[in-house]
């Protein structure tokens, strides 16, 4: 046993850089971990976890606390590695060898690779049995989701208690962690032969409503577009809303979708052709774009309110409207039918024909002969096709993800064409008749793999030739034209390609030992008896980022229909519930209500995380441990957390960020998703904690911070995500104590202390980049470089990423689950309220992160707002420099600035008075047309002023953009005869602005222009 006082590696050392390098490779490979059973979003990677979890469990050798029994066995489970290195052997006399070989094994463990083979399995197994003695420790997850700590607790031979207040979560949890280890080969053996007699029934059933063309040719995907009518008088042609008419894009194969304006006396329409494009120019224009619809044949434009009544008229026009005799009259338009011909996996592609909607028609009529036997029979059970609410949505929390409401979506049913809901309603009547209770669920789960690409919003991927995720960002925005997949088939979106993942999935699944609990709880209350647990590791919910009910009811609907009598599907808390439970769930939206009636906002969620953080701490052991998961790059969502963690009772003794690449997975404002998820370790604080001098803690800080962020940037962790990952030292100071008192005896709050942290971290960046004069400026210090300066590095050195070279802007380019369907996010539908239209170029980090950091540096935001940052919706915007150049040179422009430079005396106020110059009459604001280099029409600054060190260097720049070379080393030879600041940034923006970025290439070029 390891006494208590003994840290754990967990607490001293962690192979970050290792660990992340396998946990990326994870999400990115085919590696057939659990999220691949069922979507769940931000599902951790299975090797971090393993990894952390085995850090969390093992005694560090340098301890003097550890036990010599510990290092004895630890170094026999080693030893006896047969694909250890020689080197081990030796390395193992000392402690420190010993916690290095531990280490390194740990991030060994990362590797799926290494972790699938046996050996390497028992020698954790055997290392955390030398720890803990026979009896396997208890570890337990509160928010469990879709499973993966307790399953690699499992793995590792520790038993484990898995809860969620979620009931399509606790499903996939039940599934993987008691049925999977206990009747996997049960599975193995039926599934296939379940699924293909499921898959006869259905296609007898449904093969009529997808019939293959006359050719031979078999139907792969149906490509719709929903369809509103042109406003404009004298018009009234149909408008099918379509963001590209691009059908095959790879660089072997093109084809395109273009059409004809068919004008015969009434109402113009369109014929349409599938052809080859030649070149990008020959494929037209789609006819949506922010939700503004375009005519094809009159041009009109429909603002978006017209384009969402007229959608929502039709409850969100997933359908086509036939008239009687089964002509289409409206609604839904078939714009394109992928097909295959026999033998071949290439697509072919063909316009629509009376056959196809003739197909549809049936299938509406096959439908609505179901609905009407289900109301003649009273309505009993659930209704075929699912009529529950889908969500408001809206507001600025988590129902952000939702809009469908506003397109009539109000049913989870409209979310699906008739064909679909009645292929989904088969589908879910044969489960439900045919699998034995073991394997039913795992058949269910086959269906929501169906459904993610059998509903209406799931788009073409056009260079995949393929449909793709639905659920790529964790949200369900409005999608304008859909792809319907054969479920039938054997194509992608098939009750077969489903299957041909699961049962690779059961095939590598190793782990036989099942759960010891699984439980739908609210983690706010305890379940386990205190004292029992020896690990409470958990990967709590991220705030306001992933709404994680509402998205799960999606699936449920469907999984609810095919395991009617589930005991698993219900809301324990209420059992009146027709979706997945809402109430109780620890979520920032304050559209939605707590049990009290309480809006779900900061304060409710920093409850919910202190009621949780309350119990782990009763039911840890006295000398158990902690780990907590946190990937979100907001402060709110960080500070909600830690104080859930300190007041909840426990102090953090550790802080691991890993890059498990979450940012194409956390949906968010802007640049609200950290690359990296800090894993922070903490222990039960102890009832008589001493009190902390404040004092004290802030002399502690900053050498902490220092210290930590070198090492991390040693291990490539960079901007946003070493900010964040600087909360856990900063933390484990000041959690320490049970209080911290000023000298006056005031107590410290949390809040207070954090502004201090990001203080500290802000100065300590700004002395990296800058310099130690920066770093300690208030304003107008001495030689420290002015406030727009230091605010324009901290800005740039923040949005450094960790996984990319580039700064992301939290919009990467993941799928649900990251393998060959992932969605092409490129084209966003919806419009964006209130915006100027297109996206704007410049670098984003979220307000408060800015505000947060400036702050306290002296630099005010607001002083700078439309000169070098710009503030809207709560994301601040980097002016990029070429749109400076009306403020910097006035609307006589750099050219005629350029020739002053050229023809005066190079002497620095000769340069100072070129910038800046007096306007003429009061600065006009022009409208936002196109932009083009170079050439910006902005001048709301307000009155002349000092040109700043930056505003030279900026002025600089866009005279190199201009490729005014004269008056650039004109300007160059009187910076340099002025001091030494001008270069000072110049090399230090040269060295923080992205690879690839127009300003770093202006920057360098501008700085070759230097004189020596
Ligand atoms: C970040 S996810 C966990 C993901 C998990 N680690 C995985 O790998 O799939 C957070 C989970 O907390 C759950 N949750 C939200 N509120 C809860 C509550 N009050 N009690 C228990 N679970 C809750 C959500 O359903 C969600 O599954
Ligand atoms: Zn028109």
């Amino acid at each position: 046993m390891i006494p208590k006082e003994c840290k754990r590696l967990a607490e001293v050392d962690f192979p970050i850089a290792v660990v992340s390098r396998y946990a990326r490779a994870e999400k990115d490979s085919r590696v057939a971990h659990v999220p691949r059973l069922h979507v769940w979003p931000a599902a951790r990677p299975g090797g971090a976890c393993r990894s952390i979890l085995l850090a969390l469990l093992l005694p560090d050798p340098c301890d003097p606390a550890c036990p010599k029994q510990f290092k004895d066995s630890a170094a026999e489970a080693l030893l006896a590695l047969r694909s250890r290195p020689e080197r081990w052997s030796k390395q193992m006399s000392t402690d420190e060898g010993l916690r290095g070989l531990l280490l390194e094994f740990i991030g060994r463990l990362a590797d799926w690779g290494d972790a699938h083979q046996a050996p390497v399995v028992r020698c954790a197994q055997a290392l955390i049995g030398a720890a803990h003695g026979d009896e396997p420790p208890l570890v337990v997850d509160p928010f469990a989701g879709g499973g993966v700590i307790p399953l690699e607790a499992l793995r590792l031979g520790c038993d484990a208690a898995s809860m969620d207040l979620n009931s399509v979560a606790l499903l996939i949890q039940s599934t993987v962690l008691e049925l999977m280890p206990r009747h996997i080969d049960e599975m193995i053996e039926t599934l296939p032969s379940i699924a293909a007699s499921i898959r006869s029934a259905a296609e007898r059933e449904l093969g009529p409503f997808y019939p293959k063309d006359p050719n031979g040719f078999e139907p792969a995907a149906y490509l719709w577009a929903r369809c509103i009518r042109c406003e404009a008088p004298n018009c009234g042609a149909e408008i099918p809303l379509v963001r590209s008419f691009w059908l095959a894009k790879r660089a072997h194969r093109q084809r395109a979708l273009r059409y004809e304006v068919i004008h015969s006396g009434g109402v113009p329409s369109l014929r349409w052709e599938v052809f080859e494009p030649r070149r990008a120019d020959d494929v037209p224009h789609g006819t949506v774009s922010r939700a503004k619809a375009t005519c094809p044949c009159c041009g009109a434009v429909l603002a978006p309110d017209r384009v969402r009544s007229q959608l929502a008229e039709q409850n969100g026009g997933s359908n086509v409207a036939f008239n009687t005799n089964g002509q289409r009259r409206a609604g839904a338009m078939l714009l394109a039918v992928a097909s295959v011909p026999p033998g071949d996996d290439a697509r072919s592609y063909r316009v629509a024909t009376d056959a196809d909607y003739e197909a549809v028609w049936k299938a509406q009529q096959r439908l609505k002969q179901i609905l009407h036997e289900w109301e003649k029979n009273g309505r009993q059970g659930l209704c075929p096709v699912p009529d529950e609410p889908t969500p408001a949505g809206g507001g600025s929390g988590a129902g952000r993800a939702f809009s469908i409401q506003k397109y009539g979506m109000l049913r989870w049913g409209d979310l699906f064409t008739a064909r679909q809901s009645l292929a989904m309603a088969t589908l879910c009547r044969l489960i439900h008749d045919s699998a034995p209770a073991n394997v039913r669920p795992i058949v269910a789960l086959l269906i929501s793999k169906v459904i993610d690409l059998n509903n209406a919003l799931t788009v073409w991927h056009n260079v995949g030739e393929r449909p793709a995720h639905m659920l790529s960002r964790w949200a369900i925005p409005m999608k304008w034209d859909f792809v319907e997949p054969i479920p039938i088939s054997q194509f992608s979106g098939s009750l077969d390609t489903a299957l041909a993942r699961t049962m690779h999935l059961l095939r590598e699944f190793a782990v036989r030992r099942p759960a010891q609990l699984i439980q739908q709880a609210d983690a706010s209350e305890q379940i386990l008896p205190d004292a029992s647990v020896a690990v409470w590791f958990t990967d709590p919910p991220y705030y306001d980022a992933i709404p994680y009910a509402d998205l799960s009811d999606f699936f449920f609907v469907w999984l609810r229909r095919a395991l009617p009598d589930d005991a698993r599907l219900k809301d324990r808390y209420d059992p009146t519930n027709a979706l997945t439970a809402k109430v109780r769930e620890a979520v920032q939206d304050e559209q939605r209500r707590s049990a009290c009636g309480q809006p779900k906002d900061k304060a409710y969620f920093e409850k919910k995380m202190r009621e949780a953080f309350a119990v782990g701490r009763r039911e840890l052991r006295d000398d158990g441990i902690g780990s907590v998961v946190f990937a979100h790059k907001t402060t709110e969502g960080w500070e909600a957390l830690l104080s859930g963690i300190i007041n909840g009772g426990w102090t953090i003794t550790g802080s691991w960020p890993l890059a498990t690449e979450m940012s194409s997975r956390l949906r968010a404002r802007d640049s609200a998703a950290l690359d990296t998820s800090v894993h922070l370790v903490c222990r039960p604080r102890p009832d008589d904690a001493p009190v902390g001098d404040w004092g004290e803690v802030l002399r502690e800080l900053p050498r902490r911070v220092e210290a930590w962020m070198d090492r991390l940037q040693d291990e490539g962790v960079r901007g946003a995500d070493l900010v964040f990952a600087c909360i856990g030292p900063a933390l484990e100071i000041f959690s320490r104590y049970s209080k911290v008192e000023t000298a006056e005896g005031r107590e410290v709050p949390l809040d207070e202390y954090l502004l201090k942290v990001w203080e500290v971290v802000g100065r300590t960046a700004l002395n990296q980049v800058l310099g130690t004069a920066e770093g300690r400026a208030r304003n107008g210090a001495a030689g420290a470089l002015e406030e727009d300066a230091r605010l324009t590095a901290l800005f740039l050195w923040t949005l450094q990423s960790t996984t990319e070279e580039s700064p992301s802007n939290g919009n990467g380019n993941g799928g649900a689950d990251g393998d060959d369907e992932d969605a092409d996010e490129s084209d966003e539908d919806e419009e964006e309220a209130g915006s100027s239209g297109r996206k704007k170029k410049g670098f984003s980090l979220i307000f408060d992160v800015a505000r947060r950091f400036a702050q306290p540096l002296g630099i005010h935001l607001e002083a700078w707002e439309k000169r070098i940052i710009e503030t809207e919706k709560g994301v601040v915007r980097l002016i990029p420099v070429l749109e400076r150049a009306n403020q910097l040179f006035g609307e006589e422009g750099a050219a005629s600035v350029a020739d002053r430079l050229e023809r005066g005396p190079a002497t620095a106020a000769a340069a100072q008075m070129m910038l800046f110059p007096e306007p003429a009459a009061p600065p006009k604001v022009r409208g936002r047309g196109r932009r083009t280099k170079g050439n910006v029409a902005d001048s709301e600054f307000e009155t002349r002023r000092e040109a700043t060190t930056l505003d030279r260097v900026h002025a600089a720049m866009l005279l190199q953009a201009s490729g005014r070379a004269n008056a650039l080393r004109a300007l160059l030879k009187a910076e340099v005869e002025r001091g030494p600041d001008f270069l000072r940034l110049a090399n230090a923006l040269s060295a923080l602005y992205p690879q690839g970025s127009d300003e770093k290439r202006l920057l360098d070029a501008m700085l070759l222009a230097v004189p020596r």
